[in-house]
């Protein structure tokens, strides 16, 4: 699997992965970490991970995500969704833990902030390790995809927040993942950027196609992107629910019901709102 995080590819498929916790998975599959890729979708079975020999954060997690689907990650602070995503991505080497996980052979991974090398001007950014004689040209349609034509000579420094992400995103896009993780991408956002960007992404997923897994505390901006919303409750999926509005917004009136829903799952209802926890359609700097 070759992952690029923040434009340096990982390859993780020939990796040596110490299984600290001294188990293994059950069956013949015994691979800590992410094995190989195997299938164009993601498939973890029985996975667990945990961090100083506390109690677990992922408890036999199972998770299916088909070829192309976008899956929203939703779940109360601390629960385990970013320990999910590193592990997805190969990122958890030093953590202990077991279980099966299989992903695509191209992964891309997008954070909170962009991490763009701030030596570097834009262009170079999101080409840094492309390959190929086209990769100029193929990182300067990314960045026209992202609507950043003309900005390929920009230091990283020059541009706005929600440009940086854009760039984050072209950087992401040029590799033409199977599978894009997203971990808050949007958070530091202010409102309108952020919806700015929710329409980029799912422009951006129509013509790409990667599975998506993206990491939020914003329920809206999980039913308005996502094929499917799934909860992160006790280290396993808790609530796992379709998104099937026939309008992505809230003028659609499934909108309101599955958002009481995915609500009252995170038991983020009336007095029972804690600080972890993020209101629709607002905004959270973590
Ligand atoms: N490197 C680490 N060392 C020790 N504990 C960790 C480490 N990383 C995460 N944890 C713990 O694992 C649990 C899950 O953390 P994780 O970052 O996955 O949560 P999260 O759902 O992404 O939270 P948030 O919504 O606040 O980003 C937390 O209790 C956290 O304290
Ligand atoms: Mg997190």
């Amino acid at each position: 699997m070759a992952t690029d995080v923040g434009g340096v590819t990982t390859d993780s498929a020939t990796a040596t992965v110490t299984d600290t916790a001294g188990a293994t998975a059950a069956g013949s599959t015994t691979a800590v970490g992410a094995t190989a890729a195997t299938t164009a979708g993601v498939t973890v079975r029985n996975l667990h991970r945990s961090f100083n020999r506390s109690g677990g954060v992922l408890n036999g997690l199972d998770l299916d995500i088909a070829p192309g689907e976008f899956v929203a990650l939703i779940g109360r602070s601390g629960s385990g969704k970013s320990t999910l995503l590193r592990a997805l991505a190969g990122l958890d080497r030093d953590v202990e833990g077991y279980g099966r996980i299989s992903v695509p052979r191209q992964v891309s991974v997008v954070f909170q902030d962009s991490r763009l090398l701030p030596w570097r001007r834009l262009l170079a950014n999101v080409t840094f390790g492309l390959e190929g004689k086209d990769a100029a040209e193929r990182g300067r349609r990314a960045l026209t995809e992202v609507g950043l034509a003309g900005r390929e000579r920009a230091w990283p420094g020059e541009l706005s927040g929600g440009q940086q992400q854009r760039a984050a995103l072209a950087r992401s896009l040029v590799r033409e993942p199977q599978l894009l993780l997203a971990d808050e991408p949007f958070g530091a956002l202010d409102a309108l950027t952020r919806l700015q960007m929710h329409a980029l992404l799912r422009k951006l997923c129509a013509v790409h196609k990667p599975a998506v897994l993206l990491v939020t505390h914003d329920v809206d901006e999980a039913i308005v992107l996502a094929d499917r919303v799934i909860l992160l409750d006790e280290g396993v999926v808790g609530t796992d629910v379709r998104v099937d509005l026939e309008e992505r917004s809230q003028a659609d009136p499934g909108f309101a019901a599955l958002r009481r829903q995915l609500l009252d799952a995170l038991g983020a209802t009336g007095e029972h709102l804690g600080s972890d926890f993020i209101a629709p359609g607002t905004r959270r700097a973590s």
